[in-house]
């Protein structure tokens, strides 16, 4: 299949995990894609090269999403590079956990920034690139505790449902001039950032899911390859939930 022939995509935080997995199926659907991460090491050029090798155009950079200049200079390198951005997923993201007793301002703004003003700085780095194209497709990667809330989350769940919220303000901001926005929310998905967690923690969650089995960076990457390919053309400002049916 060729899903998204012809586009560019761009995806934060994609040298491992779930930005990774979507920028592999994103390039085995014929798109030409940018990853991004803090650090571009070996393991993440050795992966550009497979993407290249699918016969589209691949290149990494290293760039903080976090950081509001840092996000305009990626975009504007971008655009000169590959002439134009048709898909930004908003994926880098980070957890600082601890009950709101113990936790400190820094974890706060931390996590705040890293999930949720990494995305404002780079939607507003290719709102006037996609207005200019009039079309464009934003997907911001939240999660179920964004609608759903979690003990021992307040900073990394009030960030994910700020995720939400963005995404749906720009969906009607935009609209009209032919640029979507969208969230995924993932549930409980296997990569390094749920690593973290013991095995009893983990079996505890899988308990609770509906199709009794935690979620891959593929389960993800499938739903963020519909939203950015035109057979979603008539969907934004909605949350799609990737999670085992844990949220309903
Ligand atoms: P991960 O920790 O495996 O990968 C995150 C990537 O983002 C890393 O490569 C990291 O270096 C990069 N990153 C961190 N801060 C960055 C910054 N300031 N600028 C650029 N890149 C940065 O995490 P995972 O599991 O792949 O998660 C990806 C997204 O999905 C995150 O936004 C996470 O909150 C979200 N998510 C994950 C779930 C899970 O169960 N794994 C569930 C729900 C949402």
């Amino acid at each position: 299949m060729n899903l998204l022939s012809g586009k560019v995509a761009v995806i934060t935080g994609s040298g491992r995990g779930i930005g990774r997995a979507i920028a592999l199926k994103y390039a085995q659907e014929g798109a030409d894609v940018v990853i991004t991460d803090l650090k571009i090491d070996e393991s993440v050029e050795s992966f550009v090269k497979e993407l290249q090798a699918l016969g589209v155009r691949a290149k990494a950079y290293s760039s903080n999403a976090a950081d509001f200049e840092a996000a305009h200079q990626l975009v504007d390198q971008v655009v000169s590079d590959f002439g134009r951005i048709d898909v930004l997923v908003n994926n880098a993201g980070i957890t600082r956990d601890g009950l709101m007793m113990r936790m400190t301002e820094d974890q706060w703004d931390l996590v705040i920034n890293v999930n949720l003003k990494s995305a404002f700085n780079l939607i507003h780095a290719v709102t006037p690139v996609m207005l200019k194209q009039r079309s464009g497709s934003i997907i911001n990667m939240a999660s179920v505790v964004g609608v759903s809330g979690n003990a021992g989350q307040t900073n990394y769940s009030a960030s994910k449902a700020g995720m939400i919220g963005l995404a749906k303000s720009i969906a009607k901001e935009l609209g009209s001039r032919g640029v979507r926005a969208n969230a995924i929310a993932p549930g409980f998905i296997i990569t390094d950032m749920t690593h973290a967690l013991s095995e009893e923690v983990r079996k505890q969650w899988e308990a609770q899911i509906p199709l009794r089995r935690g979620g891959t960076p593929e389960d993800v990457a499938n739903v963020a390859t519909f939203l950015a390919s035109d057979l979603s053309s008539y969907v934004t400002g909605q949350t799609i939930h990737v999670c085992g049916g844990m949220n309903m």
